[in-house]
């Protein structure tokens, strides 16, 4: 369908590092100032009537970066929770993790679990942050539980795999974005994003603001998705019955 608001928009946000440097500024600064850049996606699409924003803020990847940057992060993502609850209550949003809650410190799960909890009932959007997040430990996790509980391989379909992913009430990502000109996923949302659209900005992410994301909206409302049928298909009332 073109014309069509995603549902989902699911976000790779890169470029913090290179923000900085290219002002001569401390990576640090970089992140602060991606932090503003994620009120602004959160409040835009709010606006807009999007029903689920997932922005990947840590990859199980990253905790190979040095553990000053590790430790400011964690410090940004404390302070980000616990500033953004009375927007978030403010303007109805639902907050959602995904990733190794394990993995993360302690006040920091605190916080989260309150923000969760405080937000549960929500209904006006749903913010997932993704922290510590690995798609292939996603999947890996599901595996291990579905065998934990004694499934047997043929119970085993789509549906009830999905019921073990993080999230598995949100619908799939329709459109995935990334920022600063790297075209790849990184290890976000595998599974999911198994039929997603993509759009690679290359603006760094605390660019990446309101006409952005106009674009990125823009160039999602003029394509197609077939999802394996063919375009007559998609174009006609006779839905299965035009093989010739
Ligand atoms: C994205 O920006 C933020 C995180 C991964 C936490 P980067 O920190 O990756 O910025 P670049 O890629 O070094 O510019
Ligand atoms: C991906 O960004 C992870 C996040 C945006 C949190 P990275 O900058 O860590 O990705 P790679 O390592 O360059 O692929
Ligand atoms: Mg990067």
């Amino acid at each position: 369908m073109e014309d069509q608001l995603p549902q989902h928009i699911a976000v790779i946000m890169d470029g913090n590092g290179r923000w900085a440097k290219e002002r001569g500024l401390p990576r640090s600064q970089g992140h602060l100032a991606g932090v503003d850049a994620v009120r602004t996606l959160v409040r835009e699409c709010r606006n807009r009537g999007i029903g689920y924003v997932t922005v990947y803020a840590f990859s199980k990847e990253n905790w190979r970066r040095p553990e000053k940057e590790v430790s400011f992060l964690f410090e940004l993502f404390l302070r980000f929770i616990r500033e953004e609850m009375p927007e978030l209550m403010a303007q109805d949003i639902r907050l959602d993790f995904i990733g190794d809650k394990r993995d993360l410190p302690f006040a920091v799960r605190q916080a989260l679990d309150y923000a969760l909890r405080k937000t549960a009932s929500n209904r006006g959007m749903v913010f997932t942050l993704a922290i510590s997040y690995s798609g292939r430990e996603e999947i890996l996790q599901a595996a291990r539980r579905a065998i934990a509980d004694g499934l047997r391989p043929e119970e085993l379909d789509e549906a009830t795999f999905r019921s073990y992913l993080y999230a598995p009430n949100t619908p799939d990502p329709d459109l995935v974005i990334r920022t600063s000109g790297e075209e790849r996923l990184s290890n976000f949302l595998l599974f999911q994003s198994a039929y997603a659209e993509f759009y690679f900005s290359p603006v760094l992410w605390p660019d990446f603001g309101p006409e952005e994301l106009n674009k990125a909206l823009g160039s999602y409302a003029g394509r197609t998705r077939r999802f394996g049928r063919t375009s007559e298909q998609l174009h006609s009332a006779t839905e299965g019955k035009c093989y010739e």
